[in-house]
């Protein structure tokens, strides 16, 4: 169908409120300036966050195209953003994107952590990279406010969600579990880390909005007062009879069924939400049902039928049969085939 061989092409595309020049194609590390379509979802967290905790001043630290920026200067009040990437093709990008929708921002063509290093007392940093946000939160930490807002997103799930533990336990420090629920526990493996790199800076953060889609994780944090290192531990599974317990320390225990616990961690065991953001933002589908909901990890309905050889009920009506019998229950924006809930096994055979 395409006669040349260029597998990329420049078009004026719209997002939000904002128009932008970028390349389309399969987005890549080898496009010119990176832009992936399917992050819109991302931005429009981000956006609507932003809006509902009000930063003076926002930092996009490894901008790509700019859209984000542009969107947050578009949709929000933010007075001051700053763009930054370090690639020159995309530094020449923003400042044509930020020509194009008549707007004004610092732009700057550099390493990322060499940028965070000078600025001060912003009031929230942005860091979208490829893969592992690792290398850059603490020169974002550093160059944040006192109750400034991190904004991070994660696309190394491998390690994270259990399909190579040796480079989680490497990087994150942590053990991932490979079950149905491993994108929850990826997740909190992710914040548990961050948290971690905070206190060194002696910062505790609590993360106020995250969640994953596709091939990511995203997670907002705010400064707190509160000691969150209280709120670590692990989780226990049980891979024969999916029974599963959280613990603040490892532990040798077994499960009641006889079997071994594998056991992931440590990671962050409190709320992955703050609850009138999770009530306010229904752009991710779930999360203000799910987070009412206290409970870790999930049950998988077909996870269930394959180890018990049962039938598989329709969601909604498991759903209403746990909470007749007095559970809470909800679906999870994780899975769309599993159930958060306060029961346990047990209570899902009856
Ligand atoms: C995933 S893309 C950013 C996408 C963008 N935030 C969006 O929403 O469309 C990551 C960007 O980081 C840039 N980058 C990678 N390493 C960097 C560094 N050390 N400092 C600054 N920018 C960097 C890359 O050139 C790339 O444009
Ligand atoms: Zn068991």
């Amino acid at each position: 169908m395409f006669s040349n061989k260029k597998s990329f092409w420049m078009e004026i595309l719209k997002e939000g409120l904002a128009n932008f020049y970028a390349e389309i194609g399969i987005p890549s590390r080898k496009l010119p300036v990176f832009y992936n379509p399917d992050m819109n979802l991302n931005r429009d967290v981000c956006v609507a966050i932003i809006n509902l905790v009000k930063p003076k001043s926002v930092c996009c630290a490894l901008a790509g195209t700019g859209i984000r920026a542009l969107r947050i200067l578009k949709e929000t009040n933010t007075k001051k953003v700053i763009i930054n990437d370090m690639k020159k093709e995309a530094y020449e990008l923003i400042k044509k994107n930020l020509g194009l929708n008549n707007l004004n921002a610092d732009v700057y063509n550099e390493d990322c952590n060499e940028l965070l290093k000078r600025l001060k007392k912003l009031g929230c940093v942005i860091i979208d990279p490829f893969g592992s946000p690792l290398p850059f939160v603490e020169a974002a930490i550093k160059a944040l406010n006192a109750d400034g807002l991190l904004a991070i997103s994660a696309t190394d799930l491998g390690p994270l969600v259990g399909r190579y533990p040796k480079k989680c336990e490497k990087k994150y420090s942590a053990n991932p579990l490979n079950n149905e629920f491993s994108k929850e526990l990826g997740l909190r493996i992710l914040i548990r880390k961050i948290q971690e790199i905070g206190l060194n800076n002696k910062k505790n953060f609590l993360p106020i909005y995250s969640f994953y889609y596709q091939h990511f994780f995203s997670a907002y944090f705010k400064t707190t007062k509160k000691n969150v290192k209280k709120d670590w531990g692990f989780v226990l599974y049980c891979p024969k009879c999916l029974n599963r317990k959280i613990s603040k320390t490892k532990t040798g225990e077994k499960c009641a069924c006889g079997n071994n616990f594998v056991q992931g961690g440590p990671m962050w065991l409190g709320s992955l939400w703050d609850k009138k953001l999770s009530q306010k933002i229904s752009i991710i589908k779930y999360v203000k049902e799910e987070n009412e909901v206290k409970a870790i990890g999930f049950f998988d309905l077909h996870q269930i039928s394959r180890t018990y050889k049962k039938d598989i009920p329709k969601i909604s009506e498991a759903i209403s049969k746990l909470k007749e019998k007095g559970f809470q229950a909800s679906r999870t924006h994780f899975s769309p085939t599993s159930i958060r809930t306060n029961a346990n096994i047990k209570d899902f055979l009856d």
